[in-house]
């Protein structure tokens, strides 16, 4: 696979980014982020969006809010070409640095239940489930699996 070997750049969103991530929305998911929700993420002062490039190619991107000490992410995502190389989880880590140089004492997100893929790579950087949200998803209507990864935090 040619996208083997390059090396991944991780590089908080930029207006450069949007019209790629659109495009990865639309492919991942059944209700995308607009080009306009993205827009106003650049603005957002909780927002800590990532973008991962390989050979100056947009791959995948990652959104968290961070709010008091406590983050959430919106979404994860990785164009198919770009699957299994190791990109998300360099966007992980990205946001496990994140939230130990902040202090923050958990990272939280909601992943469809039949999403096996995606609970497994939360899995492996020890998010746990603790909890459920029933009809959470449209299109098709799904039950969501809360997940959450803590950390030492400053008030723990
Ligand atoms: C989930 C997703 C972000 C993973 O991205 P990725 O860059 O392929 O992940 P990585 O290469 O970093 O994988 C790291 C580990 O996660 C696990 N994993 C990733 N994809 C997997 C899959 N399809 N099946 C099983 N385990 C998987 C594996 O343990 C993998 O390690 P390995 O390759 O050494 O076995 C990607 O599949 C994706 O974009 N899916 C569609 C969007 C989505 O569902 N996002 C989550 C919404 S909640």
């Amino acid at each position: 696979m040619e996208e083997q070997g390059q090396s991944i750049t991780v590089v908080p969103m930029q207006p450069c980014h949007i019209e790629e991530l659109e495009r990865l929305e639309k492919e991942c998911f059944s209700t995308p982020w607009s080009f306009d929700a993205l827009v106003s993420e650049l603005s957002n002062p909780l927002a800590v969006f990532r973008v991962a490039e390989i050979g100056g190619r947009v791959a995948g991107y990652v959104g968290m809010q961070h709010i008091v000490d406590e983050g959430y992410i919106c979404n994860i995502a990785v164009f198919p070409q770009f699957r299994r190389l190791g990109v998300a989880t360099r966007l992980m880590e990205t946001l496990d640095e994140y939230a130990k140089e902040n202090d923050m004492a958990s990272i939280s997100l909601e992943v469809r239940e039949s999403n096996v893929s995606a609970q497994q790579f939360y899995d492996k950087f020890d998010f746990e489930v603790v909890g459920h949200r029933k009809n959470f998803y449209s299109n098709p209507t799904e039950d969501a699996l809360i997940m959450t990864k803590t950390y030492g935090g400053i008030f723990s």
